[in-house]
């Protein structure tokens, strides 16, 4: 009998949110609560089976902050996950997305995928790390379950070609990609943290960056300076049943706020 095959599942990454307790905070010029409230509805006016985020969810360490996240999120139609990035307070993290949101190793199960997200956050700094016993753990999974793999994690695991953003990568992100390496059923790892889109592949998997849901920064710089060309967005994944994948970065056709470009950090 034929089979007709089964859709892809649809994916949402939004990365880099940076909300504050007031529903006004502006970070260099851009209301981030807005500009997620847009890029959030644009990624969910097609269904969709999950949303990840990953990371950098609320820029002031504060609990109306993680709560607005929380209340806005239990309006989404779909499963949404959560992963620390630099900016975030874990202690509030797990308080208003419980534990799995500051584990090691998070799974999320989308059968036939696998979703692995790892915390890469180091407390108080910029930069990332993988903790040793965090990368055998992910070496015992991906040896024991051959599912089509995606990773998700905060920090880029590879130089950009910016070398302000190349000095906040993951410190230990070239052992994450040599693992990869071995275990073909990973098909992509991706990130945060760069407020840009990234692409690139390696061996088998593509390796994927995502633009902010606020602020964007300008690709190849070597010193912080922002993106006044593109506007917030998502990336969107499309998981096929035989472990392909396709993927695209949307953007918001137009956002109303501009960003400072005279900013010498954030
Ligand atoms: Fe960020």
């Amino acid at each position: 009998m034929f089979a007709f095959p089964s859709a892809p599942l649809r994916v949402l990454q939004l990365s880099d949110p940076h909300l504050f307790a007031n529903a006004d905070g502006h970070l260099l010029g851009i209301t981030t609560r807005a500009s997620f409230d847009a890029v959030l509805a644009l990624a969910i006016a097609t269904p969709a089976a999950a949303l990840i985020l990953t990371g950098d969810l609320v820029h002031d360490d504060s609990a109306v902050g993680y709560a607005a996240l929380h209340a806005r999120l239990s309006t989404v139609n779909c499963p949404t996950h959560c992963l620390a990035g630099n900016h975030d307070h874990s202690e509030l993290l797990q308080a208003h997305f419980g534990i799995a949101a500051i584990a090691p190793i998070q799974q999320v199960w989308l059968p036939p995928w696998k979703l692995l997200l790892l915390n890469s956050q180091v407390t108080g700094r910029n930069h990332g790390s993988f903790q040793r016993k965090q990368l055998a753990e992910l070496k015992q999974q991906l040896t024991k379950d051959s599912a089509p793999t995606l990773i998700f994690l905060h920090h880029q695991p590879l130089p950009i070609h910016s070398r302000w953003l190349d000095t906040l990568a993951v410190e230990n992100g070239a052992e994450l990609l040599q693992l990869c390496d071995q275990h073909s059923q990973v098909k992509a790892v991706i990130f945060g943290h760069i407020h840009q889109e990234f692409a690139a592949r390696r061996g088998g998997y593509q390796l994927l960056g995502a633009p902010s849901t606020c602020v964007q920064f300008l690709p190849e710089s070597d010193d912080f300076a922002v993106d006044e060309q593109r506007q917030p967005g998502y990336r969107e994944l499309l998981l096929n049943a035989n472990g392909t994948l396709t993927t695209r970065v949307v953007r918001l056709a137009h956002y109303h706020e501009s960003p400072q470009l005279k900013s010498k950090g954030y």
